[in-house]
């Protein structure tokens, strides 16, 4: 795996390849690399000759600074799980290179940045859509690889490439999940032994809460996922929405014809984790 921490030698060394006729895909990632994002890089390998991985904790994506100071970072294991999972090039650029002056950008994701993750993160999208476009308009992959595990990025990250014309292919990948069903993050190496056990009831919480929808209703499944949160300690809801997981229009009354899925973030501890399930 070749390594390059600017992006002038990383666009040397992609040109030579599209040259070649190779097709480019490509893994943003914030590193802190688990299997999820491995899967990732699987992806990219089946479906394109050549794969591109950055790593860059995205400054402007950060809404609370302590969040981003902590934000776990584990340089020499991921190089090693890359290296593993057979990904070419590997892409760590500095703050200057990414953004060699500020950043005044603003997107306008419209209705996607006011609801869930927009309204209670303000700003965190555009700063996802300053650095995606920056990466991809440096890498200029065919393809680019997303966990769904942040479903509403993966919109909005559509979106921005169908704003600026990006010709590159958006794919969502699956959640994949710890064991016991958490979904994995690179937040969940945070949480101490206790919030570990205590963040593996997430998925068990969404399971009930999706057969509540379909058996008795969405305001149902609301109330049990409000009044189960609020028993377990060290836990708290920030949100639960059951959305049209096409448009992320929150809903009321559940329909079998709506493509339905459930969206969920709360902090156990201090660490704030994200999940959702798609109804079939
Ligand atoms: O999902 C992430 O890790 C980040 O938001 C991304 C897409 C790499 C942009 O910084």
């Amino acid at each position: 795996m070749q390594v390059f921490t600017t992006i002038k030698d990383l666009n040397s060394a992609l040109r030579v390849l599209i040259k070649m006729g190779k097709t480019i895909g490509f893994v943003p990632t914030m590193g802190a690399l688990h299997q999820g994002h491995i899967s990732l890089i699987n992806y990219s390998k089946e479906q394109c000759d050549v794969t591109v991985c950055s790593i860059f904790v995205n400054p402007t994506q950060f809404n609370n600074p302590e969040d981003l100071d902590k934000y776990p970072k584990t340089p020499e294991n991921d190089k090693l799980l890359l290296e593993k999972a057979g990904c070419d090039f590997l892409y760590t650029p500095s703050v200057e290179d990414i953004y060699p002056e500020k950043d005044n950008r603003k997107f306008d994701f419209g209705f996607l940045d006011t609801v869930l993750e927009g309204v209670l993160r303000p700003g965190h999208f555009n700063g996802v859509g300053q650095v995606v476009s920056i990466l991809l308009e440096h890498v200029a992959p065919n393809k680019a690889f997303f966990g769904s595990k942040d479903y509403q990025q993966v919109m909005v990250v559509k979106e921005l490439v169908k704003q600026l014309n990006l010709p590159v292919e958006i794919i969502s990948c699956p959640i994949l999940r710890e064991f016991d069903g958490l979904a994995m993050s690179s937040r969940n190496i945070r949480l101490n032994d206790q919030e570990r056990i205590i963040a593996s009831l997430i998925p068990k919480i969404m399971l009930k809460a999706s057969i509540i929808v379909k058996t008795q209703g969405i305001n149902e499944s609301k109330q049990f996922v409000e009044e189960i949160t609020s028993k377990i300690t060290d836990m708290k809801l920030d949100y639960f929405e059951v959305c049209d997981s096409s448009s992320l229009v929150i809903l009321d009354f559940y329909e079998k014809t709506t493509p339905t899925i459930l969206l969920i973030a709360l902090f156990v501890g201090k660490i704030r984790l994200i999940d959702n399930l798609v109804i079939e």
